[in-house]
């Protein structure tokens, strides 16, 4: 996919970045990517027929995304950012061993951000990311001072995808699962599912100014720039626009994104479950 405009550098330095999830929650990365990667050109998944992913076992994860990589590859992306951290606790590793691209998660630059920032940590995650202990055990290997409670949210995702966000009851079932956190005294707060940053208006209601939200995506961002460099694949030329593909209903997604992108994307379907992996 490499632009032939570009005949200076690298000839696949202008290849698209790969970024996904189950939903709309990494738009909250592309948000990021858009703000310190201006240049790059994004294809964006959104599994939507398989959502919420924080309800899957970790081998369905990992199948969905092998599945959602061998599409990537057969794309001809030159790096994969995982937008979605539950993919990034539960496959990360393994496919980073299987596929020849740099693949990014959320897990270590969200966890050294947070153990740079404050001392006693919340973090808030989907039950899968949860149960899979990441971000704790990233924390402390970090600084094995901190301190953290890590409290699963299973209403937020379907909450935001069905585009509630307004809902009386959305504010009751955030103050819910943050109010331990409160009575924590938390310092820090992690956003550990790319959903949540879509919240914070939510809780900017309640929750008080002096706890530090850390958005993960940041610092995945800034490392994958490095990582760009290093490796003389940064675009240097202004990328095309971004395309977006989803595995559910396309006009779906495109009326949920359309909050967020402040325009009505064109949005594709792609059966990803086709893209066996050999
Ligand atoms: N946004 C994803 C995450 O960061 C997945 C949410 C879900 O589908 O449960 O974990």
């Amino acid at each position: 996919m490499a632009n032939q405009r570009d005949t200076l550098s690298n000839p696949i330095s202008t290849a698209p970045i790969g970024i996904f999830d189950s939903g709309v929650g990494g738009l909250t990365v592309l948000r990021e990517i858009k703000r310190q990667l201006p240049n790059e050109s994004i294809l964006y998944v959104g599994d939507t027929a398989r959502l919420p992913y924080g309800d899957r076992t970790p081998e369905e994860i990992l199948q969905f995304v092998r599945e959602i990589m061998t599409w990537m590859m057969a794309q001809g992306t030159k790096m994969v950012m995982m937008a979605c951290n539950t993919s990034s606790a539960l496959a990360l590793e393994e496919v980073q061993a299987e596929f020849p691209i740099p693949i990014l998660g959320l897990i270590y630059p969200g966890a050294r951000a947070a153990a740079k920032a404050g001392q006693r940590i919340g973090v808030i995650a989907t039950p899968a990311t949860v149960a899979s202990d990441a971000y704790r055990q990233a924390i402390l290997e970090v600084d094995a001072s901190k301190q953290v409670w890590q409290i699963g949210c299973p209403q937020f995702v379907p909450l935001i995808e069905q585009d509630r966000l307004q809902d009386a009851t959305t504010i009751e079932v955030a103050k819910t699962y943050l109010q331990p956190l409160i009575e924590a005294e938390i310092d820090t707060l992690i956003y550990g599912c790319t959903h949540y940053p879509h919240l914070a208006p939510v809780f900017k209601t309640f929750l008080p100014d002096a706890i530090q939200r850390i958005d993960p995506a940041q610092s995945m961002v800034k490392a994958a720039a490095k990582e760009l460099e290093l490796l003389d694949l940064k675009s240097a030329i202004s990328g095309r626009p971004t395309q977006f593909f989803v595995s559910g209903c396309p006009e779906q997604f495109a009326h949920n994104a359309t909050r967020w992108l402040q325009k009505t994307p064109q949005v594709q379907q792609v059966n990803f479950a086709s893209f066996v992996v050999s």
